[in-house]
Parts: structure tokens; C-alpha cells; sequence
């Protein structure tokens, strides 16, 4: 069975190679974000009669918007299968400079748009006996971060705490929930955080010595989103060249 896919902040980075890879496989998605015209158009490179790809604003700090997106996909296609919460902002700054507004603004959104996401979409799920959520964590919610500041660690961290509760709780219904903790990725997102002449000081501490692939993780969304995926929840899956090791 044709499996259906929503995708939160496709719009760029990771997510957009997310939302392609699903959709490469097979999968029927909806390409959301905030950047609503740039959702339409990936969703129309995708597929230019809208059959198979669809783009959503979404902005993740709006409950309003998971309730109209999850509602605009069952009306398309009849219901949804998988949930990736891709959608982030990463913000890179010393932890004594960091205001309270600026902390919490990043909680919300990281950390309150998964919940949100989770929420909404894991209702549904349970209703329907069926469901995969995959969240996108990271290194930094382990370790602290490199990086990043400490409202980005901190959310991500609580998204690994999310994962397991949601996990724990939705398990008995057929809808699992997992994590992914990548490190420095090959990505725009990493070569704007870390300027080129530190980056061969960065990769030094890097075990592999190389910055991980979008693609390599957009693949391991595609395996934890199958239906035979059914014996993996709650899990964090790190792909991060061996700088965090259990
Ligand atoms: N790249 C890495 O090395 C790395 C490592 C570890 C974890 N991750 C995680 O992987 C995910 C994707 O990272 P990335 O590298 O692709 O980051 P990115 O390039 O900054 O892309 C983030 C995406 O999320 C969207 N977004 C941000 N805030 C949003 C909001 N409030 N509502 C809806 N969409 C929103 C952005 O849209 P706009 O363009 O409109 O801002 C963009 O499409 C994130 O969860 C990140 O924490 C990435």
C-alpha cells in the first residue's frame, strides 16, 4: 500500500532531501513549512499534477496549523501513515549571553512544535491503530553541543524525552516513535554555523574525520517510516561519526 508522508520544515536543508527521498521511494507527501510558497514549489517539482505531492504551510509553533494539515491530507488522500518532525531553528551562542526570551523562543519552537506535532498526529494514529513518528534530534541534545547554544541542545534533548514518552505511551496502538541524533552534517545549515577556517579544526575532533550526509539520514527516516519498522520505538538512532558513544 502506498504509504503517505507529512514532513515539517521541507522547505529547506535536510527536510526538503527528507521530503525527496520519501517521495523517491514511493510514499505520497506533503511538503510543509512556514515558507509556503517554497512548499508549493518543491511539491511541484516533485510531482506537477499534485497527485502525489502536496505543499502545506506549517508552522510548527501552531497548533492551528498541525490540525489543518493533518485535515487538508486525509481529505487528499484518504489518511496519513508517518510524521517526521524535521522542523527547527538552530541558533549558535554562548550560554551566559542567551536571554530568557531567546531560551524559551527556542523551546517553543523546537521542543513545543514536536510535542505539538506529536500530539495532533498521535491521536490520530492511535485512533487509526497505525502510525510512525520520526523526530529529528541531535548530537547536541546529548552532548550539549559543539556549535550550538544552549536553548538548541537543551530542545533537542527534550525532543529525545518527548520520543520515549510518546513512544511508551502510543505503543500499544501500532505507532511507534524514534529519534534520530545526527552530528555535523554536510549541510548549509553547518558550513553557516562553522566558518570554513575553523571547519578543519572541527573535523579534527570528528572520529570518521568527515562530515555526515543529509542523505544517509534522509534514508534512515525512510527505514524507521516503513511498516516493517514495527519492532523499533522509542529508540535514538545517532549517526554522528562516532563523537557520541553509548
Ligand atoms: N544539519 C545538521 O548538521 C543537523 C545536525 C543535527 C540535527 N539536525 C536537525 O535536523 C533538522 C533539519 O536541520 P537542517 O540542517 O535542515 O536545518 P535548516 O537548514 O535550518 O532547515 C530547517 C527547516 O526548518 C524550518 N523551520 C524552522 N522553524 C520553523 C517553524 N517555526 N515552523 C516551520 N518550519 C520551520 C526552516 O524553514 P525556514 O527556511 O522558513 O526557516 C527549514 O525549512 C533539524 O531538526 C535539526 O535540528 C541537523
Amino acid at each position: 500500500m502506498t504509504q503517505i508522508a507529512v514532513v515539517t520544515g521541507a522547505t529547506a536543508g535536510l527536510g526538503e532531501i527528507i521530503a525527496r527521498t520519501l517521495h523517491g521511494a514511493g510514499y505520497r507527501v506533503a511538503v510543509t513549512g512556514r515558507n509556503h510558497a517554497r512548499a508549493l514549489e518543491i511539491a511541484a517539482e516533485l510531482d506537477g499534477t499534485g497527485e502525489t505531492a502536496v505543499g502545506l504551510e506549517l508552522e510548527i509553533a501552531k497548533r492551528d496549523h498541525f490540525e489543518a494539515a493533518l485535515a487538508q491530507v486525509v481529505e487528499k488522500w484518504g489518511r496519513v501513515d508517518v510524521l517526521v518532525n524535521n522542523a527547527s531553528v538552530t541558533r549558535a551562542q554562548p550560554v551566559l549571553d542567551i536571554t530568557t526570551e531567546e531560551f524559551n523562543e527556542v523551546m517553543a519552537i523546537n521542543a513545543g512544535g514536536t510535542f505539538t506535532g506529536s500530539q495532533v498526529f498521535g491521536r490520530y494514529f492511535r485512533d487509526r491503530g497505525y502510525g510512525r513518528i520520526i523526530n529529528l534530534a541531535s548530537l547536541a541534545g546529548q552532548n550539549g553541543g559543539t556549535a550550538t547554544g544552549a536553548h538548541y541542545a537543551a530542545s533537542k534533548g527534550a525532543i529525545l524525552t518527548l520520543t520515549k514518552v510518546f513512544a511508551r505511551d502510543l505503543a500499544p496502538y501500532g505507532v511507534t516513535v524514534n529519534a534520530i541524533a545526527p552530528g555535523p552534517l554536510d549541510s548549509p545549515i553547518v558550513h553557516r554555523t562553522i566558518p570554513a577556517d575553523r571547519m578543519p579544526g572541527v573535523l579534527s575532533t570528528i572520529p570518521v574525520g568527515t562530515l555526515g550526509s543529509q542523505e544517509f539520514v534522509a534514508r534512515t527516516v525512510l527505514h524507521l517510516a516503513s511498516p516493517d519498522a514495527g519492532f523499533v520505538t522509542g529508540a535514538t538512532w545517532d549517526i554522528n561519526g562516532g563523537l557520541y558513544l553509548r
